[in-house]
């Protein structure tokens, strides 16, 4: 088969973020399309960011893409590593120009970087400080992407909390307990709003809908009351939780700076002092565990954790999350052969379509509250963390 014409001769790819299922797939898809289509070779750039500027690579071709399809994390190595801000021998050192020669010395007409949130914006300023020209494809089992209607790795992820759910549930009411199931998501709720829907959470608390938990505890105990139901499970994210914590502490510091201020005007010991002279600092309780543990103390009913962790970016990816990746990598191929640089190769209305980096860069797609799962999610009644009349408001806002 003769390759088709292409204005595209040589690119390097790159993963970078945290892993997710579907980057082998999607290196793949871009691997072989470019060369059997359109000749294009193929340089695999390794640890994300840094193997740019450290100049480490590897071909990718037949025989080194070969099997991966189903392989779960990447085969290129990832990190979190900024070229604008990298840990250089203990120095953050900006690495723009080290990571703009080196491409050029590789001879790569473009970077194609497969990434989320961050990595656009890192994408994004290799292009407009250093004039490299990149591509990229949003990943993430968060979805949180602007530009693009999913995210690959999110249909995996959703699918492991569904089922961790799942297992949750049987647990949960054969114990008569409150399980509490946090999911990742650390700026937007779309994993446990959509594994939440699927595993029939009865509460589901995001950080686009700030909780209270006084709330949740009346549904908790009106779902006793009514329906005789002592189990409930609770699918959280931990953004929401983060946010919680933060609002707590600052009312936390409020409270101290009066109760310091009447224990100086009594001429007393600050509470802070008499807690220091303790010497021992305790292990700080993890968020989820907080949670649980005053759900427990105001329901008076037993509860339990489950933090999935990382569990919820291995293993294998969903068919859905093969296929998408499979459009995508075959898509960005013939963008690279058209010449189309400087785009994310997003997912709209079911077309890989090239969106300029630059709308997306730097922005985060959040569930909007009138979204159609959280309409759904209250048409059942679940709980999302407010009342239902203040649930309303904010929807209809
Ligand atoms: O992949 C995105 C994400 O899952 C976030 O939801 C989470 O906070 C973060 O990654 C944690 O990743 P790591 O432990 O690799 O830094």
């Amino acid at each position: 088969m003769s390759p088709l014409p292409s204005r595209t001769r040589c690119i390097g790819v790159l993963t970078s973020g945290g892993d997710c299922p579907g980057l082998n797939a999607a290196i793949r898809g871009i691997t072989k399309a470019a060369i059997q289509d359109y000749g294009i070779k193929v340089v695999g750039i390794l640890d994300g960011f840094r193997g740019l500027v450290e100049n480490r690579t590897i071909p990718l071709d037949f025989a080194t893409t070969s099997g991966v399809l189903t392989r779960g994390g990447t085969i290129l190595g990832t990190s979190r590593d900024r070229p604008r801000k990298m840990l250089i021998g203990g120095a953050l050192l900006d690495m723009t120009q080290a990571a703009v020669a080196n491409a050029r010395k590789q001879d790569f007409d473009c970077v194609v970087c497969l990434g989320g949130g961050g990595t656009q914006k890192n994408a994004y300023h290799l292009h407009k400080a250093g004039g490299l020209n990149v591509m990229t494809l949003p990943k993430t089992i968060d979805n949180d992407v602007a530009g693009t209607d999913v995210t690959f790795g999110f249909d995996t992820a959703m699918q492991i909390c569904t089922e961790a759910i799942d297992r949750l549930h049987t647990t949960a009411t054969s114990h008569d307990r409150i399980i509490v199931v946090e999911v990742m998501g650390h700026n937007t709720g779309w994993l446990a709003l959509g594994a939440g829907i699927a595993g029939g959470a009865d509460v589901i608390l995001i950080p686009e809908i700030p909780y209270d938990i006084d709330a949740v505890v009346d549904y908790l105990k009106e779902r006793q009351r009514r329906y005789g139901k002592r189990f409930s499970i609770v699918c959280v994210a931990e953004g929401a939780l983060a946010q919680a914590e933060v609002a707590a502490q600052a009312a936390e510091a409020a409270s101290k700076k009066e109760a310091k201020k009447s224990e100086a005007d009594a001429g007393g010991e600050t509470a802070d002092a008499v807690a220091d002279q303790t010497g021992f600092r305790l292990v700080k309780e993890s968020l989820a565990s907080r949670l649980a543990r005053n759900l427990q103390s105001l329901t008076n009913t037993e509860a339990r954790i489950t933090s999935l962790g990382h569990v919820q970016r291995g293993g294998v990816p969903s068919a859905a999350d093969r296929l998408l990746t499979t459009l995508l990598g075959t898509s960005a191929a013939r963008f690279l052969a058209d010449g189309t640089y400087n785009v994310m190769v997003a997912v709209r209305g079911g077309l890989c379509v090239p969106v300029p980096l630059g709308e997306v860069a730097g922005q985060k797609k959040q569930v909007p509250l009138d979204h159609h799962w959280l309409r759904t999610a209250r048409a059942l009644g679940t709980c999302l963390g407010v009342t239902d009349r203040e649930l309303r408001r904010r929807m209809d806002a």
